[in-house]
C-alpha cells in the first residue's frame, strides 16, 4: 500500500497565520500537525508516501524532507491550485499507479493512529473504506447516511444533515477512485469533492465499507480546533526537562522543556511544552500551553495557548488565554507617551483587549 497526504490548501479559516505558513506545519503538542499523519501511516507499515503540496510547498518540503527522519520515502506532488480532494487524487495518479492507498488530510489528527484500520482494509479488501465519527455539528463536514450497516448516501457539508456521522479526513481506496474522480463534476464551491467521488463508487456498485471510529478525531481547520488538539496531545506527553530551570522556578505536571530552553523565576504547570531556546522569565505558563522554539516570555501569564517560534510576549498586564501567536509576533507593553494601544496587525488578525 501507499500513503497520500494532502498538505496543499490555503487554510483560509486560520488567517492571518496561514498567509505566511502552511496550516499543516502549525505545531500542536509540540510537533507540526502534518507529522502526526506521516507517523501514523509509517506505523501502519506503509513506507512509500506521497505528499500533495501547493503554495507552501517549500516550507513543507523543508520540514518533512525526504522522509528519512520518519523511516519512509516521501515523494512531493505539486497541485497548482487547490481544486478539491478528488482533484488531488488525480494529480497523484502517476505516483499511485494501481496501488491501494490511504489518503490522509494533513490537518487531521486521530487518536490511536490508523494501524487497525489499514489492517481491516487489507483483510476485507473493499474498494474503499471510509472513516466516520459522531459529531455535534455535522453540517461542517461530509456526512454519511448508513442503512443496514452500509453507506447509503454521502453529502458534502449539507445544510440539513441526515445523520451526525462526519467523514473523517482519512480514507482508504483502490485504483477505482481515480476513475471516479475523473467521472465527477466540480461542486458548487468549484471543487472536485472526494465525497462525490465516493458516491460515484457506491452508485457504480463498488464496495465502500464504513468504519465508525471510537476515539477522538480533529480537523484542525480553526483556532478552537487547534487549541483542542494541542490540549489533548500535550496531555499525552511524558515529563522531560532537558532545558535549564533555575532554583526559583517550579515545573510541575506533564511538562516538556527542550534542550536549550531557560526557565527563570517562573512557574510552568503542565501539560505544557517549552521549545528549544525559549526563555520564560518572571512568568507563569499554565496548563495546555505550547511555547515555540526561541520564543521569549517575560513577566507574563499564559494559559491554553500556542506560541509559535521566536515570538515575544512581555509585560502584558492580564493573563493571555485561548491564543495563537504567530512566528516572530510581538505582544508587549510600551513606555511611549501618550499611553495607548499601538498595533501593527496583519490582515484578518484578531485582538481581544481588556
Ligand atoms: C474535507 C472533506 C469533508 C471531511 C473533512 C474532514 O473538508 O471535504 O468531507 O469531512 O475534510 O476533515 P474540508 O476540511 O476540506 O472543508
Amino acid at each position: 500500500m501507499k500513503g497520500l497526504i494532502l498538505s496543499g490548501g490555503r487554510g483560509t479559516r486560520l488567517r492571518p497565520i496561514t498567509y505566511t505558513r502552511a496550516k499543516q506545519l502549525i505545531p500542536v503538542g509540540n510537533k507540526p500537525i502534518l507529522f502526526y499523519g506521516i507517523e501514523a501511516i509509517v506505523k501502519a507499515g506503509i513506507k512509500d508516501i506521497g505528499i500533495i503540496v501547493g503554495d507552501t510547498r517549500d516550507e513543507v518540503m523543508a520540514a518533512a524532507g525526504d522522509g528519512k527522519q520518519f523511516g519512509c520515502k516521501i515523494t512531493y506532488i505539486h497541485q497548482p491550485e487547490p481544486l478539491g480532494l478528488a482533484h488531488a487524487v488525480l494529480t497523484a495518479g502517476k505516483f499511485l499507479g494501481k496501488s491501494r492507498f490511504v489518503m490522509y488530510l494533513g490537518d487531521n489528527v486521530i487518536q490511536n493512529g490508523i494501524t487497525d484500520l489499514v489492517r481491516d482494509f487489507e483483510t476485507k479488501k473493499p474498494n474503499a473504506q471510509i472513516l466516520l465519527a459522531h459529531v455535534p455539528e455535522p453540517s461542517q463536514f461530509g456526512v454519511a447516511e448508513l442503512k443496514g450497516g452500509k453507506v447509503a448516501r454521502l453529502e458534502e457539508k449539507p445544510k440539513k444533515p441526515r445523520s451526525d456521522l462526519a467523514l473523517v479526513g482519512v480514507y482508504m481506496f483502490d485504483h477505482n477512485i481515480l476513475t471516479a474522480a475523473k467521472s465527477i463534476k466540480p461542486s458548487g464551491r468549484g471543487e472536485l469533492e472526494i465525497t462525490d467521488a465516493i458516491s460515484w463508487l457506491i452508485n457504480n456498485g463498488l464496495r465502500v465499507d464504513p468504519y465508525i471510529i471510537q476515539g477522538w478525531w480533529k480537523d484542525t481547520g480553526k483556532i478552537e480546533d487547534l487549541l483542542w488538539a494541542n490540549r489533548i496531545l500535550l496531555d499525552e506527553l511524558e515529563y522531560s526537562v532537558k532545558g535549564r530551570v533555575d532554583g526559583k522556578s517550579l515545573v510541575e505536571g506533564k511538562v516538556v522543556v527542550e534542550k536549550g530552553a531557560v526557565i527563570k523565576n517562573s512557574t510552568v504547570r503542565g501539560p505544557a511544552a517549552i521549545g528549544a531556546g525559549a526563555v520564560i522569565e518572571d512568568s507563569y505558563v499554565g496548563p495546555f500551553t505550547s511555547v515555540g522554539r526561541g520564543a521569549q516570555v517575560r513577566r507574563c501569564e499564559l494559559e491554553h495557548s500556542i506560541l509559535l517560534d521566536e515570538c515575544e510576549v512581555c509585560d502584558v498586564g492580564a493573563r493571555i488565554i485561548d491564543s495563537l501567536i504567530g512566528r516572530k509576533a510581538r505582544v508587549a507593553r510600551g513606555d511611549l507617551k501618550p499611553r495607548a494601544y499601538r498595533f501593527m496587525l496583519g490582515d484578518q488578525s484578531e485582538v481581544g483587549i481588556l
